[in-house]
């Protein structure tokens, strides 16, 4: 198919980027988006219109992404008060949520405090996109962390191996939040 990309073949980034909406004007929020590598491949599938945001703990990264990224709206704070954050800059719903959080280190209470928000923000048509490494898909933290995710959305994918990335990743793919789950 011409312009069509095999999913194992691309990169995590562009993984995680793939259910950003190209037409129409969607709103797009990244969280944790470290120096902005994510932020950039998001913004290239963003239509013209669009509105793309980041939320950010470290005010190290927010004053490095502010002046790297001046096109990327960039909300300081704790992703887990996602709502909050969205609602301060008159966000309401958001089309699509790409998380480059470190789950794994995250205890359960916050992780489901955290998916809570993003679940909450979502559109009825919206999707999430995180990501997990290969290595340690069996680990107990990993399992549990998509089981999570099984309660928390109807859909939830998972890709097969980001082999460029290192070490090589997962990308779960998620849909459908299932409200108060
Ligand atoms: C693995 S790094 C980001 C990776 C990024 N995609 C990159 O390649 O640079 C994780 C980021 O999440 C941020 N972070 C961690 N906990 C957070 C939280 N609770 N809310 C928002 N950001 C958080 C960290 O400060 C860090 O910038």
């Amino acid at each position: 198919m011409i312009g069509a990309v095999a999913p194992s073949t691309r990169g995590l980034g562009e993984q995680l980027a793939a259910i950003v909406p190209q037409r129409g004007t969607p709103t797009v929020v990244e969280l944790g988006p470290g120096t902005g590598p994510v932020s950039a491949i998001i913004r290239q599938r963003m239509p013209s219109g669009g509105r793309q945001l980041a939320v950010e703990i470290d005010m190290n990264m927010v004053d490095y992404l502010r002046r790297r990224h001046p096109w990327l709206t960039v909300l300081p704070g704790d992703a887990a008060a996602l709502d909050t954050l969205l609602a301060d800059a008159d966000v309401r719903r958001v089309d699509a949520v790409v998380s480059g959080l470190p789950w794994s280190i995250f205890p359960l209470p916050r992780q489901e405090r955290m998916l809570g928000s993003i679940c909450q923000v979502l559109n009825p048509g919206g999707a999430f996109t995180t990501f997990g490494y290969l290595h340690a898909r069996r680990m107990s933290g990993a399992r549990r962390f998509h089981e999570l995710l099984e309660r928390r959305f109807e859909e939830v994918v998972v890709t097969r191996a980001v082999w460029s990335n290192l070490p090589p990743a997962l990308v779960y793919v998620c849909r459908r939040a299932v409200p108060h789950a």
